[in-house]
């Protein structure tokens, strides 16, 4: 599979409005990258956008399709062709049970899911048609099991991964390269307002040179902080039933 450069066009980075997304399109800039950079608010994605020239800002919400679909053909008449996607755009809404909020979950699934979805629908016919392209999807650790109130966010990281490996199949012989990330605690907007203690945090600066080694080196999967990533695999390799009694008392409430 052909590992996709500065040279076979821009990166588009969705959710690069704060965070990880934001942290990776000044990584990404500094390497050589014309990167597009979209989210909805605009005043933010243009303090992102200033700090560099080769970056570029473009107001989209992830859950519009068409809207999204009209991004990417914006972004390819402005600056050219995408060769790397990465759909980043995500929330986490803590489920509080035992009051169950089926709204939490929508909302979840909404951006976290159809918002990638959307970003497929856009980008797989332009890439396919070229025969190569890589799009990457901001899944996370929360994805490999069940975790304490995180029934939404990672029940939707979970379905990311799923359709991740999938679409890497399924788009293989066409030489479009799919890809999954999944970061431990990063230090970001969304982190700070967390009241639990997050074990191994690391910067939002130091998760996208990771991310952007990783996606350098064409790998499927991407996980990191490498310590936090492996313990919990290890622990997802337990029988089940002993996953959920040890994994509800390593992170709690
Ligand atoms: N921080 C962590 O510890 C951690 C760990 C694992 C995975 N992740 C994943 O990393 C990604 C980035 O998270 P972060 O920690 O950097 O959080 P963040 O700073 O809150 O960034 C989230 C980004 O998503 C955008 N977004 C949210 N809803 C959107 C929508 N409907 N349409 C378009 N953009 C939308 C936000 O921009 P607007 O509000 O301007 O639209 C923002 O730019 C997420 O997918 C998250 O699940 C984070």
């Amino acid at each position: 599979m052909k590992i996709m450069t500065p040279q076979h066009g821009c990166a588009w980075i969705t959710g690069a409005s704060s965070g990880i997304g934001a942290a990776l399109a000044a990584e990404l800039a500094a390497r050589g990258w014309t990167v597009a950079i979209s989210a909805r608010r605009e005043s933010d994605l243009q303090n992102v956008a200033a700090q560099h020239d080769n970056i570029h800002s473009f107001v989209c919400d992830v859950t519009d399709r068409d809207a999204m679909a009209q991004t990417v053909s914006d972004i390819e008449a402005a600056l050219g062709p995408i060769a790397l996607g990465i759909m980043n755009a995500g929330i986490y809404l803590p489920t509080a049970l035992p009051k169950f909020d089926p709204t939490v979950f929508d909302r979840t699934f909404e951006v976290n899911l159809t918002g990638t979805v959307n970003g497929f629908a856009a980008l797989v016919p332009l890439m396919v048609a070229r025969g190569a392209g890589h799009i990457s999807l901001i899944s996370s650790v929360a994805g490999y099991g069940g975790l304490v109130t995180s029934a939404a966010y990672g029940g939707s990281k979970a379905a990311l991964f799923n359709m991740g490996e999938s679409l890497a199949m399924d788009l293989k012989p066409s030489g479009v390269h799919v890809s999954m990330v999944a970061p431990g605690f990063v230090k970001t907007p969304a982190t700070d307002v967390n009241k639990f203690p997050m074990p191994f945090i690391i910067e939002a600066d130091d998760a996208a040179r990771r991310i952007a080694d990783g996606l350098a080196k064409n790998k499927t999967h991407i996980s990191f902080p490498r310590r936090f990533a492996f313990l919990l695999r290890a622990l997802n390799m337990l029988p089940r039933s002993t996953y959920v009694k040890i994994a509800g008392r390593f992170m709690k409430r």
